[in-house]
């Protein structure tokens, strides 16, 4: 193994940081034309840019809908898509259409499944802390599971909920794995705002109570130890840490959450949907759980990040000799925060030379008034690259659209879906009139 300098520990030295964009980071319908330029499914991306303006979010539907089907050759039906991933109408039309659940982690997630038609016996209620009016909700909307997370919710459930009409849950247990991620994004430690701690005897003290409650009925129990997770280990320690107290709860649904790492940069790798679902049962197996289990996952980068990509018009470009050349776009930390937050990396590349060597070191900034504003840190674009060019992100299906703000203004970028039958805009671009509908005279 030569030198391991990527932020996992994989090996980079074989990666010509100058060679171009690698294809297997794009969405699955992306080609390039004979002129360079990218299409996606039969569309010109700089078209849909022409058309819908910039920046720009673009999913390959096609790819999230085989990955949803995919997810079920493993698991049946017994995925939740984390909808804090990405969340509109359409895409939640699109969860459903395929047979998923559906995770939602707030009342507002919660009102836009249910707006867009989501059967809500498919819905997972979750939060660490949902407000009274957040549990009300859940339970007069029908929802299928609501996890559990603390003794005040149990409290909470037991006023709210009537005996006649008892409700299902599930208990969030955070099993005291470390997961091998960035520390923000790591939740199954025993240090954690989530669930009842296994180590602690919490998750003890929570089932008794459950068990003895005429209201809520306990038929699972579920747990996620963070996210972006390369390490299919942490999942196996996971199932291990879980085991006698699923045998112990004597039910048959195990949550064991999402999770699951994709690659950002060249060099990372791709984890199958097929391996994570045969260590999770075999560890399953090892530890003892019954083949009668349900076994149940909640992905949500791992079914939509890789589906996307966000297109930029570079508006100025600003060489600092002998320091770095500065390329700004006209989005930001407010369209994808990741890199801010977690320091994440990201590939970028010229829309309309797709295949150029990338040989000019950049970093690509937005527009925010801060120096942080960075979106990619140590780049790579073609020299020809110039004022009014589009350039684009891949990756950026999870956690870019559902983490951006309208900071300095901004409005959040339009999202199109595109399919093998067209496109069409499933996110209008915010404008400043729906800013300033919020401002009282
Ligand atoms: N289930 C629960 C209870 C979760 O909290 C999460 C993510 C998931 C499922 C889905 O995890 P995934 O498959 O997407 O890794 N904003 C961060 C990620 C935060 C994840 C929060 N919870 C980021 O951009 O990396």
């Amino acid at each position: 193994m030569g030198e391991t300098n990527g932020p996992f520990g994989f090996p980079t030295e074989a990666i010509d940081p100058n060679s171009p964009i690698p294809m297997y980071l794009l969405p699955q319908g992306c080609g390039v034309g004979r002129d360079g330029g990218l299409w996606m499914r039969g569309q010109l991306v700089s078209d849909l840019v022409k058309e819908f303006g910039s920046p720009l979010f673009i999913y390959d539907e096609e790819q999230i809908r085989s990955r949803a089907r995919e997810l079920k050759t493993h698991f049946g039906s017994d995925v939740a898509y984390a909808s804090k991933a990405f969340l509109c109408k359409a895409m939640a039309r699109l969860v459903s259409e395929e047979g998923l659940h559906l995770d939602v982690a707030s009342g507002g997630e919660l009102a836009v499944a249910l707006s867009s038609g989501f059967p809500p016996e498919r819905i997972v209620m979750h939060g660490n802390n949902k407000s009274i009016a957040e549990l009300e909700a859940a339970i007069s909307a029908g929802v299928g599971r609501i996890v559990i997370d603390s003794f005040n919710e149990i409290d909470r459930l037991e006023r709210l909920v009537s005996k006649d009409d008892p409700v299902k849950v599930w208990i969030r247990v955070t099993p005291g794995v470390e997961a091998h991620t960035h520390e923000f994004v790591m939740t199954g430690q025993d240090d954690s705002k989530f669930g009842f701690g296994l180590v602690s005897g919490d998750a003890k003290l929570a089932l008794e109570r459950l068990r003895v409650s005429e209201k809520l009925k306990l038929v699972g129990i579920h747990a996620h130890i963070g996210s972006q997770i390369f390490a299919l280990e942490s999942f196996m320690k996971e199932v291990e840490m879980l085991a006698p107290f699923f045998a112990s709860a004597e039910v048959e649904e195990l949550n064991l959450g999402g999770g699951l790492g994709v690659p950002y940069v060249a060099g990372e790798p791709i984890i199958e949907f097929g391996d994570w679902a045969a260590s999770l049962k075999e560890s399953a197996r090892l530890a003892g759980i019954p083949s009668t289990a349900r076994i149940i996952v909640e992905p949500g980068r791992s079914l939509v990040g890789p589906a996307a990509i966000t297109v930029y018009e570079v508006g100025t470009i600003k060489e600092i000799p002998g320091i770095r050349t500065y390329v700004s776009v006209d989005g930001g930390m407010s369209d994808n925060p990741r890199p801010v937050l977690y320091d994440s990396g990201y590939e970028i590349f010229a829309v309309e030379n797709v295949l150029a060597r990338r040989d000019r070191p950049v970093t690509i900034v937005g527009k925010h008034c801060e120096s942080g504003d960075v979106l990619v840190r140590d780049g790579q674009l073609p020299s020809s690259t110039k004022v009014g060019d589009l350039i684009a992100t891949p990756v950026t299906g999870a956690y870019g659209y559902s983490m951006a703000s309208n900071y300095n203004k901004v409005g959040r970028p339009a999202v199109v879906f595109v399919n093998n039958q067209g496109y069409r805009l499933v996110l209008r671009r915010e404008t400043v009139s729906d800013m300033l509908a919020l401002d009282i005279d």
